[in-house]
């Protein structure tokens, strides 16, 4: 694809990858609306990112995806990229008690809102040249975390509709691409939980570049091991990562 002359909507911009891959896409010379849910930290991407658009928006509500669609198709008639990438990650045993509605709106965020507005943002995208939707699932899409047991599995069913949807939108003009990270050093699951992951700066240099050269699934490290392993590897690296956790 190319990273210039796009109208660019980023779900979770404002923070982490998402602002890493805003800043790339502003530098190549496209117009980015960063998306998330707090007012006061879209201000701060938009004080580091100057020109940044934002708006402030839930994407674990159904409703509040679609007026997204609404403002954005209206306000911006060029958007031509969709980025899935808002996330979120919690540590959980599946016998915890808690709340049904906690554990619905990680599957509601991760899950369900980049299906859903993949399904509302298509009719739209199939009017631009050079569209595409992108999206963020994780190395853990292969290699399921005892940790994040919905997480993962959240992971890995976006891995594989984006595959189908890839599949169906094929004779369109809408790209369908994803980035599969490894652990990165952002905020995700609470601070100073991913410290140990990769700087956000050499992970996003190194996916944009390859999603600019035309590749359409790119990892980092040991996600892109992952996406290309064996099942024999994947078991093994499976096993040795949820060894550190029981
Ligand atoms: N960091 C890693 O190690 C890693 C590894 C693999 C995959 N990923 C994936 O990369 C993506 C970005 O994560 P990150 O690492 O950059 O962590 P992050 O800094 O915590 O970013 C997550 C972003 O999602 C937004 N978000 C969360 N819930 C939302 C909601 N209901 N509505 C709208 N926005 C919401 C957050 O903003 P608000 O809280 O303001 O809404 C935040 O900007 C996620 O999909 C994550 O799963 C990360």
């Amino acid at each position: 694809m190319n990273l210039g002359g796009n109208t660019v909507l980023i779900t979770g911009g404002a923070t982490g990858i998402g602002l890493a891959l805003a800043a790339r896409f502003l530098q190549a010379g496209s117009t980015v609306i960063a998306m998330g849910r707090r007012a006061d930290v879209l201000q701060q991407a938009q004080q580091q990112l100057p020109g940044l658009h934002t708006r402030v928006c839930d994407v674990a509500s159904a409703e509040e995806r679609t007026a997204l669609r609404d403002w954005a198709t209206r306000e911006f008639p060029g958007l031509n990229v969709l980025v899935n990438n808002a996330g979120v990650q919690r540590r959980l045993q599946v016998a915890d008690e808690e709340a049904w509605s906690e554990r619905q709106a990680e599957i509601a965020i991760n899950f369900e809102a980049p299906v859903h507005l993949a399904g509302l943002f298509v009719p739209h995208l199939r009017q631009q040249a050079g569209a595409a939707i992108i999206n963020v699932t994780s190395g853990l899409a292969f290699t399921p975390p005892t940790f994040a047991p919905i997480y993962g599995a959240t992971k890995a069913a976006l891995h594989s509709f984006t595959i189908a949807l890839r599949h169906q939108l094929r004779d369109t003009s809408i790209e369908v691409l994803e980035i599969v990270p490894p652990a990165v050093n952002t905020d995700l699951g609470g601070t100073g939980l991913h410290t140990f992951g990769v700087p956000v700066n050499e992970f996003a240099d190194s996916v944009m570049a390859r999603l600019a050269a035309g590749e359409l699934e790119v990892g980092f490290g040991t996600s892109e091991e992952r996406r290309l392993a064996s099942r024999a590897e994947l078991d093994a690296a499976t096993a040795a990562m949820n060894s550190r956790f029981s």
